[in-house]
C-alpha cells in the first residue's frame, strides 16, 4: 500500500485496538474521545478512531464478523495506520471443559478450525506457510492476562453478583476461529475431538493472528465467554453480549492500557 496512506505518519506508533462488535469494545471509543478528542478517518468501509486513551495512542476500530472482515481490518491498520501492535478483544464460545460463561480467555496460540486443504496438506495447515498454529507475542500477552487476572481480583466477585454468572477464571492457550457460529453440542464436540487443547471459539482471532505474523507485528488475542458453543449459545451469546460484554471490555482495556508500554 502507498506511503501516502499512512495515516498516522510521526512518533509513537500507535497501537492497533479491533473487535468484531460495537458492544465489545465497550466504552473504548468514547473514553478516547474524552481523553483527547478523536480523528475519524473511514478507509475500506470501516470507521478508524485515531486517538489516546490511557495515555496511550491508539487506533480503535470494528472489524465486523469474520476471517475475511479480520484480515482485511488488520492489514488496514498495519498499512494505513502504522500500527506498532494489534490487540484483539471480544466474546468467545467456550470448548475446554473447564472453561465457563463468564471466563476470560487469553490466547498463546491461535488457529483456524475450518481451514481444511486434505489431502493436498494436513488439516489446519495454511497451504504455502506450512503452518497451523500462530502465536500470540509472548510480552503482549502476558500483559493482558496481567490486566485479565486484575480485573478479576479486583472485579470479579461483584460482576459474578451483579451478572448472576460463575466467578470468572483467567485461562490460557489455543482460541480456535472458523466463520461460523458453534451452536449444537455436536459441532462444540468435533471441536474437541478435533482439537482437544481448544479453550474457545471465535470468529476472527486466528485470521488476526496470521496476518500479524505475516508482516511481522505483535499481536495478543482476549476473549470473554458469552456461551458454550452448544444449542444454548444463540441465547447466551445475545444476553451475554447485549448486557456483559462492554463492561468486561472496559475493565480489561483501562487495565491493559495504563500498565507499561503497549507494545511489551
Ligand atoms: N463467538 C461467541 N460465541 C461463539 C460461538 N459459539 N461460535 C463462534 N463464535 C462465537
Amino acid at each position: 500500500m502507498s506511503a501516502s496512506l499512512n495515516l498516522t505518519s510521526g512518533a509513537p506508533r500507535p497501537l492497533g485496538i479491533l473487535a468484531a462488535l460495537p458492544q465489545e469494545l465497550g466504552d473504548l471509543i468514547e473514553a478516547m474521545r474524552a481523553a483527547s478528542g478523536v480523528r475519524t478517518v473511514t478507509h475500506g468501509q470501516r470507521d478508524y478512531h485515531v486517538g489516546t486513551v490511557h495515555g496511550t495512542p491508539c487506533v480503535v476500530t470494528l472489524a465486523r464478523v469474520g476471517k475475511v472482515a479480520a484480515a482485511a481490518t488488520v492489514s488496514a491498520l498495519i498499512h494505513a495506520f502504522d500500527v506498532e501492535a494489534v490487540v484483539f478483544t471480544g466474546v468467545a464460545g467456550g470448548v475446554g471443559s473447564d472453561v465457563r460463561v463468564g471466563d476470560v480467555v487469553v490466547a498463546s496460540t491461535l488457529l483456524q478450525h475450518d481451514l481444511d486443504a486434505s489431502p493436498l496438506f494436513p488439516r489446519f495447515e495454511v497451504p504455502l506457510l506450512g503452518m497451523s498454529h500462530f502465536a500470540a507475542d509472548t510480552a503482549l500477552a502476558n500483559r493482558l492476562a496481567a490486566a485479565c487476572e486484575r480485573f478479576v481480583a479486583e472485579e470479579g466477585a461483584a460482576c459474578a453478583a451483579r451478572f448472576g454468572t460463575h466467578e470468572p477464571r483467567v485461562h490460557r492457550g489455543l482460541i480456535v476461529s472458523g466463520d461460523q457460529f458453534v451452536a449444537s453440542a455436536t459441532g462444540v464436540n468435533a471441536l474437541r475431538t478435533a482439537l482437544p487443547d481448544a479453550l474457545a471459539v471465535e470468529m476472527e482471532g486466528a485470521a488476526i493472528a496470521q496476518v500479524c505474523y505475516e508482516y511481522g507485528v505483535p499481536c495478543a488475542v482476549v476473549r470473554t465467554i458469552s456461551d458454550t458453543a452448544d444449542d444454548h449459545a444463540p441465547a447466551s451469546f445475545v444476553s451475554f453480549l447485549t448486557e456483559i460484554a462492554g463492561t468486561y471490555s472496559n475493565a480489561i482495556l483501562a487495565r491493559f492500557l495504563a500498565g507499561p508500554a503497549a507494545a511489551g
